[in-house]
């Protein structure tokens, strides 16, 4: 019975969540790793019950086989000239041991050990990339391991974790940070040894070129253990190559020196809306000129920027409506790639929604009617949901090809607290998400050439659960809603 219990517990809680492996690039995979927490730690309380039943009942057959040896008294003598004494003895030997054996066998072990396999467990590289998503945060928003640990402090452990993660991918100002942050944590609990950290404090260090730091930890280390060999001929190196190098950058302080428009953008550190030109653009109700469906109802137009235009229209879907196209995404969502594959450049898991149904309908028919565009050549609604530190680089929306996707439709499905804005590094312009809201761009000109100044990108997410639903529309089917110029400039 137990094990029948156990058994259907666990297949059922597992199977159902095998789609889709990869956490650290979907937040909300992470999200499902909870659930997943609660299901091991409970397959494993059912696992412990069964083997204590089961521990029980093999103490009872112990007691009774005991009881057998108590009731027949032989010693060896008597058994050595009496042949039925003999012959007692082997059939009792013999029935011992096949119900231990049988008992034994009941034991949960081995398919305790089957069932585990099942689960979705995140894996070293889950454990790995998150950690390094971590620390391309911290690249890109120039945080200490303080800043970014303000809300959830990480142990000893845990950091030097990213330290070794850092050093690994050779960001030794980096792993420096962190193994010093780690150092400041150890405890008598901690499985990181001392030895350990300063031994790489002082070689990272080294790697980063700040010879006296190296030497300075080095030195530490020698002191704890004054057999180390290895550090004594380190740091002889290190000291005599102090005299020969002749830079000794700063190891404490982050290197906040960039002239990347895009992860200024993200930063907040330049906005041109800031400027008059901003002042001047505007809000308003909009009607799509005049579209009977919105007449009654016209939406609340915002533009956000000129050239490019950009369009912000705002309460376009309901919260209702988005809940319905995270259920139905979740299942599928998949690593988004770019045109050269899974990279980096990426970070989210995303999936093109082409069944019918009567919300994508209707949010079809509203880009429809907002944009004035035919929806005959729109691919599918593409949703996505960003990792940890999700983003996406700077790229167009569409490339050299006969039908291009002339416009871009990008609907917020969530806010984000700090990161994922929209960028626009061409023209220095940031479109913070908010929910419910879309923004409209024409990715052509109307000669049908690429606008190079639609070049976006999404801003890491630093806080938040970042997803977004783009409708890519295309120009054929465009011919008398966005009449087409021979004119270079339009
Ligand atoms: C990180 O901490 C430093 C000082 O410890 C502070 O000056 C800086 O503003 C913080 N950065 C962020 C982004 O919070
Ligand atoms: C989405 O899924 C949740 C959980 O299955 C369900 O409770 C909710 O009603 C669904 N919402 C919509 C709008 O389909």
């Amino acid at each position: 019975m137990a094990i029948k219990e156990l058994t259907v517990f666990v297949v059922f809680s597992w199977i159902v969540c095998t789609t889709g492996r990869e956490f650290f690039s979907s937040t909300d995979k992470v999200a499902q790793l909870f659930e997943e927490e609660k299901d091991l730690l409970e397959s494993f309380r059912l696992y412990i019950d069964a083997e204590e039943k089961n521990v029980e009942r093999m103490k009872s057959a112990l007691l009774i086989l005991q009881l057998y040896t108590y009731f027949d008294p032989e010693n060896p003598e008597k058994t050595l000239r009496d042949p039925v004494a003999a012959y007692k003895l082997l059939r009792r030997v013999r029935k011992e041991w096949l119900t231990i054996v049988e008992f034994t066998q009941q034991s949960l072990y081995k398919k305790y050990q089957e069932l585990l396999a099942y689960a979705d467990i995140p894996e070293l590289e889950d454990l790995d990339g998150a950690a390094s998503e971590l620390i391309r945060l911290q690249e890109f928003y120039k945080l200490y391991p303080h800043n970014i640990t303000k809300e959830t402090p990480l142990n000893a452990d845990e950091a030097y974790h990213m330290g070794f993660v850092a050093y690994d991918e050779d960001k030794f100002q980096h792993a420096f940070l962190w193994f010093s942050y780690s150092l400041d944590r150890l405890t008598e609990y901690s499985t990181t040894t001392e030895e350990k950290l300063l031994h790489f404090l002082s070689s990272s260090a080294y790697h980063f070129g700040s010879l006296p730091v190296a030497i300075y930890f080095g030195q530490r280390l020698l002191n704890l253990d004054p057999t180390n060999e290895k550090i004594k001929v380190e740091l002889s190196l290190y000291k005599l190559l102090r005299f020969q190098r002749t830079s000794n950058p700063d190891i404490f302080t982050l290197n906040t020196k960039s002239d990347n428009s895009y992860e200024a953008l993200c930063r907040g550190e330049v906005d041109e809306r800031t400027s008059k030109r901003q002042r001047a653009l505007s809000c308003r109700y909009s009607t799509g000129g005049g579209n009977p469906r919105l007449m009654y109802a016209p939406v609340k137009e915002e533009v956000e920027w000129d050239e490019p235009r950009i369009i912000r229209y705002h309460d376009i879907i309901s919260d209702r409506e988005i809940e319905f196209l995270k259920n139905i995404s979740r299942p599928q969502l998949s690593r988004s790639e770019t045109r050269r594959g899974i990279s980096n450049y990426r970070g989210s898991q995303s999936v093109f929604l082409e069944e019918d149904n009567t919300v994508l309908a209707r949010i079809s028919q509203s880009i429809a009617d907002i944009t004035g565009l035919s929806m005959e050549s729109a691919e599918g609604l593409h949703v996505q949901n960003y990792g940890i530190g999700g983003r996406f680089g700077p790229h167009y929306d569409t490339w050299d090809d006969e039908n291009g996707r002339i416009a871009t439709f990008l609907i917020y499905m969530s806010d984000v607290e700090i990161g994922g804005a929209t960028v626009f590094p061409e023209v220095g312009v940031a479109v913070q998400p908010k929910k419910g809201s879309a923004v409209f761009w024409y990715n052509l000109h109307k000669n049908g050439k690429l606008d190079l100044k639609t070049e976006h990108a999404g801003c890491p997410v630093l806080v938040g659960n970042k997803w977004v639903a783009n409708k890519w529309i295309h120009e054929f089917g465009q011919e008398f809603r966005r009449p087409c110029s021979l004119s270079e400039w339009e």
